[in-house]
């Protein structure tokens, strides 16, 4: 995700702003920029790649002031390029701004303040709408412009602005995106994330939605949306940088399983028409023609994007009904597909970097069909080569395991599915709109389920499974690919081997593996097949394996049968994948930490896999 910093004081502010940048270096980022105050003026330089290639940049001319802004952009709306790098200035220069988070009604706002309003916009990104938004706003009180601004705004922002007509003074609010005031001493701060304030002052002010900070060097205001003062506690951050980098988190991969909310919240973001209970994907128009005659798609991935292909299979049959084969992408290019026309391929990527997958696209491509990407990465090679690209905006996920680009795989993958179902006319009436309800309320429940409670439960579990050398994992029909996912990631990180099995094949093979204590998940959220899944685990009890069952609401019955259960929030079964998926990423991570694995960086893997 991006990261921002700010400074107001005495210090030479481009080496504070500089070095600020590069404590959010870790958090991964495709372009960066600065602005500060000089002589009256705004001077600002911005550089696609690394804040490295930006301080190349930098000439005398950027020394000695005192106050400025700084940006590291990972890039969502354009490309990492040095125009679309924060800050932006408005059209006269005297605003500047920077921002984290996504302006959801960015189009309207920019035909207007370049029609009516006659402002001129200079790169691709929506946030270049709040620099003009602010300056339309500017009577010589730069707080009453941004909070004039922020009021013509949807969407997520933390955001901080500088004006040449008030030199040592900052503004910044924020709305679902962090933003932190640092206290020093005759100097201030501000930053997206802690580490950038740590080699500074541990003294900090955490900002809430709606709250807006007036800084200069020597003081800090408070206020609310309606411009009310306020009176904030001082909040000592007494972690050290390598914890801060983590949010506190042990692990980068427990910090992504605990963002997954806010990951999924971002991926549904402005795909959603809430007035018509519709999908809004006009984002896919390009591939109109391509989408309503399809008569096949293939989806293309490895690892555990196949897995998220798996699920897309099974609701983009049942929703749109339209033939999908699911692919492994090294498997795909030596099988000789058979394409044809009215063909669809959608390759499903992270990193967008997999040479795997990539090959598969270029192989598609080069026989005449349409690639969809789904990726997390603008501006990797897979959404630069794709016919079209939906970005899952899950922000950057530093872990090897995969956990919040998985899941905002799959609501990319269901958004789809519903849209074609709607588009064709295949989707029964009604289910539409209850599955868009489902996937609004996901990020509330995703919430719930990550409860110390649940947790704890988890942990329990897991001093057992540490214990043992293997594993298995049940499900059937939607639970069978969360049970390979579930599978996939435990053997990631903690170094046990396990095997997701469907479940109705236990008693073909694998029920000889079966032994008192051996630990067997078995995921049980489909109704429709819940009597058969009562069965299978009749069959590892028998044996005496160690059941933990994750299910839904309304399936009590288990708990005659299991001990441990883990009850998910009440949820549509064809939904249920996108939360039964999450005790599975948790049991993973707490057996490896049990074991006292290297979970973030397991042995032998890596997070881009850029070699066949
Ligand atoms: C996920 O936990 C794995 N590290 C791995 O399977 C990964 O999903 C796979 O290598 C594909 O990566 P991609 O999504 O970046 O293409």
């Amino acid at each position: 995700m991006c990261g921002i910093v700010g400074y107001t004081g005495s210090r030479e502010a481009v080496e504070v702003l500089i070095g600020g940048l590069k404590k959010l270096e870790y958090r991964g980022y495709d372009s960066a920029g600065i602005a500060l105050q000089k002589n009256g003026k705004l001077i600002v330089s911005k550089a696609a790649g690394s804040v490295a290639d930006l301080e190349k940049t930098l000439e005398d001319r950027f020394s000695n002031t005192q106050a400025g802004i700084g940006h590291t952009r990972w890039a969502t709306h354009g490309r990492p390029t040095d125009q679309n790098a924060h800050p932006h200035s408005s059209m006269s220069g005297d605003i500047v701004i920077v921002h984290n988070g996504i302006i959801e009604n960015h189009r309207s706002l920019r035909e207007w303040l370049s029609g009516e309003k006659g402002y001129s916009f200079r790169s691709e990104t929506d946030t270049e709408v709040l620099a003009h938004l602010v300056e339309d706003n500017y009577d010589g009180d730069l707080l009453e412009a941004v909070r004039k601004a922020v009021a013509f705004v949807e969407g997520s922002y933390a955001l901080v602005a500088a004006s040449s007509h008030e030199p040592e003074r900052l503004v910044c609010v924020r709305k679902d995106s962090p933003l932190i005031i640092g206290i020093g001493d005759n100097e201030n701060f501000i930053a997206s994330d802690i580490p950038a304030l740590l080699s500074h002052t541990r003294k900090t002010c955490i900002l809430e939605d709606g709250e807006f900070a007036s800084v200069t060097a020597e003081k800090v205001d408070f206020y609310n949306e309606e411009g009310c003062p306020l009176e904030k506690e001082i909040f000592e951050v007494n972690w050290d940088i390598t914890a801060a980098e983590k949010g506190g988190y042990d692990h980068f991969m427990l910090k992504e399983i605990m963002e997954q909310p806010m990951a999924v919240r971002e991926t549904l973001r402005q795909r959603i028409d809430v007035k018509k209970r519709r999908v809004d994907l006009t984002e896919l128009d390009s591939l109109k023609n391509e989408l309503a005659g399809l008569e096949k798609i293939y989806i293309v991935a490895c690892g555990t994007a196949y897995h998220a292909g798996l699920i897309g299979k099974a609701v983009i049959e049942k929703l749109a009904g339209i033939p999908v084969e699911v692919d492994v992408a090294s498997e795909f290019r030596y099988r000789n597909p058979i394409f044809a026309a009215n063909q669809l391929a959608i390759v499903i990527s992270q990193s967008g970097e997999t040479a795997d997958t990539l090959a598969a696209l270029r192989l598609a491509r080069s026989k005449g069909v349409k690639v969809l990407a789904i990726t997390n990465v603008v501006g990797s090679t897979v959404s630069r080569e794709a016919d079209q690209v939906f970005f899952t905006w899950a922000g950057p996920e530093i872990a090897v395991a995969s956990t919040k680009a998985y899941l905002t795989q799959l609501v990319a993958l269901y958004l789809l599915a519903i849209h074609m179902g709607e588009s064709r006319g295949y989707i029964k009436p009604g289910l539409g709109s209850e599955l868009i309800e489902g996937l609004q309320n996901l990020p509330g429940q995703l919430k719930a389920l990550l409860s110390e409670d649940n947790i704890s439960k988890i942990k329990t579990y897991c001093d057992h499974l540490v214990t043992w050398k293997n594993a298995f994992f049940l499900g059937r029909n939607l639970d069978f690919p969360v049970a390979m996912e579930g599978a996939l990631k435990l053997k990631e990180i903690s170094y046990i081997h396990a095997e997701a099995c469907a479940a109705g094949e236990l008693k073909h093979g694998p029920l000889a593996l079966i032994v008192e204590g051996l630990p067997v998940i078995v995921l049980a959220t489909q109704k429709a097949v819940l009597e058969k899944v009562l069965s299978n685990i009749q069959e590892v009890n028998a044996r005496g394996g160690a059941v933990f069952a994750i299910t839904g609401e309304g399936f009590e019955d288990i708990d005659r049968q299991v001990e441990n259960v883990f009850y998910l929030p009440p949820v549509n079964d064809i939904i249920a994948p996108i939360l039964s998926v999450v005790p599975t990423q948790l049991i993973a991570y707490y057996t490896a930490l049990a074991g006292g694995s290297s979970i973030d960086k397991p042995r032998n893997l890596a997070k881009s896999v850029t070699v066949e």
